[in-house]
C-alpha cells in the first residue's frame, strides 16, 4: 500500500506557477466565494517571543472550494519578526491539498512564495476594478517580501506603470528594493520617499506592505481620488476607514472575528456598521455583479483583505494541475517507500 504525497520546492511551485494567470485564478475563487462556494473556516493562530523577544508567530489557514470539482486544503504560514535581520524571510511556511476523498494529504507545496502572489494578485484583481482608471504610479509602504511580489505583478498586469514611490522606517530596506527592482522590474522606475506620509501622497494608487501594529495614515495623507490597498491591515487610522467614499474587504467575518488588527477592531466596537453601508461589499460580490464596483471619485476607495485561505487553496490547486500534468516534484510515500525526484 502506498500513500502518496508530491512535494514541490520554491523553485518547482514557481515553474507551475510561471504558466498561470494568476489574477485569473484569483478572480475565479472570489467568484466561487460570493457564491458561497467555499468553506472557510475560523484561522487557528499562536503567537510567542522567540529568544530575541522577536513576535513570532504560526497561522494555520484551512479553507475548500466546494461544488464541481472541490479542493481541500491548508495553508501553515509562520513568521518571526527577527528572521529579516538573520538574512530569512520574514514568512514562509507550506501548503497542503486534501484527497477530496480519503482526505489524506496529496500535495505539498512551499507556501511563501504562492502566498505572496496570491495576495498580490489579490491587489491587482481590486485595482482593475476599484482602482482609478487610468495611473501610471504606485506608493508602497513597506519594502519587503511582498512589496517585490506586488511590484512584480503590477508590472505585468498594468504595462502603462512607470513609477513606484517606496517608503521602508529602514531607509537600507528601500535602498535595497530599489536596487533589486533596477534588474528585476526595470520598467518600472523607483523613487525612494522620506516619509509614509509624503509615499502616500505621491501617487492614487497606495498599497500598504509594512509589519506595522499601529495606525498611522490619516485620512488627510491622501490625494483626491485615491485607491488604497491596506493589505498589512494595521496602518490606516480609524478616520480614513469612516471618511473613504467606499470599503470593500474580502470577507466580512473573518475580518470581524479578529480584533487584533483595526478594522476587525472598530466592527466590534460597533464604530463600522456593515448594515450601515460601513462595508461596501466584497470582491467577489463585486465581480459577481452583487454589488456595484466604484472607483475612487473626491475620496479615497479602500480595499481591506484579510486574507483568505480559499485563494491559498485555490491557487495551489491550480499549481498542482501543471505539477501532475508535468511530473513536476518529488513523490513521497508517507507509509515508507522511496520516492522520485525530479
Ligand atoms: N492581507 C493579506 O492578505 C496579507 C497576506 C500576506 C501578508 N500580509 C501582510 O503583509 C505585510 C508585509 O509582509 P512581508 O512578508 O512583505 O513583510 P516583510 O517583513 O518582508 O516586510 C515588511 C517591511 O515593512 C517595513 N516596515 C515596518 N513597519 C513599517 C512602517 N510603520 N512604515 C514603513 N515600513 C515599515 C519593514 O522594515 C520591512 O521592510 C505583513 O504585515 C503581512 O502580515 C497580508
Amino acid at each position: 500500500m502506498r500513500e502518496e504525497v508530491r512535494v514541490l520546492d520554491r523553485a518547482q511551485v514557481r515553474r507551475c506557477a510561471a504558466r498561470l494567470d494568476p489574477v485569473a485564478v484569483t478572480e475565479d475563487i472570489l467568484r466561487r466565494h460570493a457564491r458561497g462556494q467555499v468553506m472557510l473556516p475560523a484561522e487557528g493562530y499562536m503567537a510567542w517571543n522567540n529568544s530575541e523577544g522577536a513576535y513570532s508567530r504560526s497561522i494555520a489557514m484551512l479553507g475548500a472550494l466546494t461544488g464541481p470539482d472541490p479542493v481541500y486544503g491548508i495553508k501553515l504560514i509562520n513568521a518571526a519578526v527577527s528572521n529579516p535581520s538573520k538574512g530569512i524571510e520574514r514568512a514562509g511556511g507550506m501548503s497542503i491539498l486534501f484527497d477530496p476523498e480519503t482526505a489524506r494529504p496529496c500535495f505539498l507545496a512551499e507556501a511563501g512564495y504562492l502566498s505572496a502572489l496570491r495576495t498580490s494578485a489579490y491587489t491587482v484583481a481590486s485595482l482593475r476594478h476599484l482602482g482609478p482608471e487610468t495611473f501610471d504610479a504606485v506608493s508602497v509602504i513597506g519594502c519587503g517580501a511582498l512589496a517585490r511580489a506586488h511590484l512584480e505583478l503590477i508590472a505585468r498586469y498594468f504595462p502603462g506603470v512607470s513609477r513606484a514611490h517606496v517608503f521602508d522606517v529602514d531607509p537600507s530596506r528601500a535602498e535595497l528594493f530599489r536596487e533589486w527592482a533596477t534588474t528585476h522590474v526595470p520598467s518600472v522606475a523607483v523613487d525612494t520617499e522620506l516619509s509614509a506620509r509624503s509615499c502616500a501622497a505621491a501617487s492614487q494608487v497606495v498599497i500598504t506592505l509594512t509589519v506595522s501594529n499601529e495606525p498611522y495614515a490619516d485620512h488627510d495623507w491622501f490625494r483626491p481620488g485615491t485607491f488604497i490597498a491596506h493589505v498589512s491591515l494595521d496602518d490606516l487610522r480609524e478616520d480614513v476607514f469612516a471618511e473613504a467614499e467606499r470599503l470593500y474587504v474580502d470577507d466580512p467575518e473573518l475580518i470581524a472575528e479578529n480584533p487584533r488588527r483595526i478594522l476587525g477592531r472598530l466592527l466590534q466596537e460597533g464604530a463600522i456598521v456593515p448594515a450601515d453601508g460601513g462595508i461596501t461589499g466584497s470582491l467577489g460580490e463585486v465581480l459577481t455583479g452583487k454589488v456595484s464596483a466604484a472607483r475612487p471619485t473626491g475620496g479615497v476607495v479602500v480595499s481591506n483583505p484579510f486574507g483568505m485561505s480559499i485563494l491559498d487553496v485555490g491557487m495551489v490547486d491550480a499549481v498542482r494541475r501543471t505539477a501532475e500534468a508535468e511530473d513536476i516534484g518529488t513523490r513521497i510515500d508517507l507509509l515508507g517507500v522511496a520516492g522520485e525526484t525530479r
